[in-house]
């Protein structure tokens, strides 16, 4: 849920999709990206998601409409526009995005460093892109929470699913770091407390 909680954050709060638009979600198989292409359909947008050649089949079952392969072609070299680029995965820059955003496009990215704090500040008071980096698990809890009961609601409904790239029991947590740590990962890994299945 971590990572549909992130993806909740980023395009619901901070970027407000509205039907229609069109959403990049880079890092589309990961446990963020696999959320941001559910929540972006069904905040009516028309997605295109970026992985890996094996993963085009999981992003196209998710609802993505448009595949791009990130081994044979950079999103940013391909002359689309679009409004709102969620770098799920951070490997891209809103210096190398900044051509393929529209007129009133944002770049969204999950992981701080000191360029992207620059450009969100530069971008708040200059012109009509915008760069944004925000931290969901620093946000306070009652925040977080509505964000959860927002998504329980859509999984429960039957219009969103988790990808569960693999299940550890408590007493294997650090195998499911280490496991984390290797990246490359389809979806989410899950930690299991007690009995529950
Ligand atoms: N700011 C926030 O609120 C927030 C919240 C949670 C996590 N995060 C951060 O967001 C990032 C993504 O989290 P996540 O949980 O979605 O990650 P993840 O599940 O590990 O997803 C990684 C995905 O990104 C793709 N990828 C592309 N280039 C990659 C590369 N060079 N190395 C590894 N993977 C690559 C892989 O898909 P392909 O094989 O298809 O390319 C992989 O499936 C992490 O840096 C995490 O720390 C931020």
């Amino acid at each position: 849920m971590c990572g549909a909680l992130a993806a909740w954050n980023f395009l619901r709060e901070k970027a407000n999709v509205q039907v229609g638009q069109e959403v990049l979600v880079n890092g589309a198989s990961g446990a963020i990206g696999t959320a941001a292409i559910q929540l972006a359909k069904h905040f009516g947008a028309r997605v295109t998601g970026v992985c890996s050649t094996s993963e085009r089949e999981l992003v196209e079952s998710l609802g993505a409409d448009n595949v791009i392969d990130d081994t044979r072609e950079d999103f940013t070299n391909i002359g689309e526009a679009y409004d709102v680029i969620f770098d799920a995965e951070s490997t891209s820059s809103y210096r190398r995005c900044r051509g393929s955003l529209a007129e009133d496009g944002v770049y969204l990215r999950t992981f701080p460093g000191l360029a992207i704090l620059l450009e969100m500040l530069w971008t708040s008071r200059v012109g009509r892109k915008r760069a944004i980096v925000s931290a969901t698990g620093l946000m306070p809890i009652s925040k977080r929470r509505v964000f959860l009961d927002e998504v329980t609601k859509l999984v429960e409904a039957g219009k969103m699913r988790s990808i569960v790239d693999q299940r550890f029991p408590l007493e294997r947590l650090a195998d499911a770091y280490r496991h984390a740590e290797r990246g490359r990962l389809r979806g989410t890994v899950v930690v299991i407390v007690g009995d529950a299945r």
